[in-house]
């Protein structure tokens, strides 16, 4: 079976354990999207990234053109840090200086805060999609548990959002009386505004992971740690409401004479038709592996005529 994108996902991704292929599929798919006329855009935030190796391109913090239509950008994390800054940079310095006396520099240190970095991949990626530039995104991701931690992402701040702005009703009134004594701003209304408006936000995102303009394509090897993990993935993005139809089984073997051969086949077998028995209505895409390296346009075009079938 071969890879059928849904029509109306304007954003992929694939998701998976390390190393099973996430990045050479990525490159695969957007090469397929762009040479049926998307203009495409293939990026990453993972701090290693690795679409310059597979591109054979130097990439980094800015877009570079591949081909027609193709285009890429490795962020790195000063640069992510740096556009958040740039976006909510003063807003966070409103909130947080309404609280408690401090300087700007404490904007960094938010910045650099766990999450804060995929929250804003997620609103950047969102941005992209709805900006107009490209007509597809690909998001080559970082390993599973990243994704998994990237996309509850949302669900998180709004629960820290709502505790802040409970702390916030509190400190109000005792604010007013002792903020001349500690030289503080004076707290405003707004700052309740700022707070709703980063909830809206998280609330959008949390819609737009969940609606078809996105499609995550759950990846994995046919082997024990692999599928395990992709089931675990299954399950995950159930919960969240994220609609999963079709899986990429990458690296399957084909047949061999030799013992050692037939003994792998035998085991990635045994675990394909365990994932086709447990997810009927899933597809289940095979890509075999190649006794090449995959690297270069003529490489990754080799995969894509797999994955895609043509
Ligand atoms: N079907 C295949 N046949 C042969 N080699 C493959 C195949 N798929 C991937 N590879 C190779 O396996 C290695 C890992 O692939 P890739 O970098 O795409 O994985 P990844 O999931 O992105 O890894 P990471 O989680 O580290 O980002 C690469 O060297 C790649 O060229
Ligand atoms: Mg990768």
């Amino acid at each position: 079976m071969t890879l059928r994108l849904r029509e109306d996902a304007e954003v992929v991704m694939f998701a998976g354990k390390g190393g099973v292929g996430k990045t050479t599929l990525s490159a695969a798919t957007a090469l397929h999207l762009a040479e049926r006329g998307y203009r495409t855009l293939i990026l990453t935030s993972d701090p290693a990234p690795s679409l310059g190796d597979i591109f054979e391109r130097r990439i980094g913090d800015r877009v570079v053109e591949i081909s027609t239509n193709l285009y890429a950008l490795e962020l790195s994390a000063e640069e992510v840090l740096r556009r958040w800054k740039q976006k909510f940079g003063g807003e966070v310095y409103e909130v947080l200086s309404s609280f408690v006396p401090v300087r700007e520099e404490i904007i960094d240190y938010i910045g650099s805060a766990p999450g804060i970095d995929e929250e804003f991949m997620l609103d950047y990626i969102a941005g992209i999609a709805t900006g107009g530039e490209y007509d597809r995104v690909v998001w080559d991701t970082a390993p599973a548990g990243h994704t998994l931690r990237l996309l509850r992402m949302p669900a998180v701040f709004i629960e820290h959002l709502e505790e802040a702005a409970k702390v916030y009703l509190r400190l109000y009134s005792a604010m007013l009386k002792i903020r001349e004594t500690l030289g503080l701003r004076r707290p405003s209304r707004e700052v309740f505004d700022i707070i709703e408006g980063w909830k809206r936000l998280s609330e959008e995102l949390i819609e737009f992971i969940r609606s078809p303009r996105v499609e995550v394509i759950p990846a994995g090897m046919p082997q024990g740690l692999s599928v395990a993990q992709v089931r675990r993935l299954m399950e995950e993005l159930k919960k969240f409401g994220i609609e999963v139809n079709k899986i990429v089984m990458n690296g399957v073997l084909p047949e061999h004479p030799c013992e050692f051969h037939r003994e792998m086949v035998r085991t990635q077998r045994r675990y394909l038709a365990e994932l086709r028995r447990d997810y009927p209505g899933v597809e289940l895409v095979e890509v075999p592996l190649l006794p090449v390296e995959i690297r270069g346009l003529e490489g990754i075009r080799r995969v894509e005529r797999l994955l895609f079938g043509r």
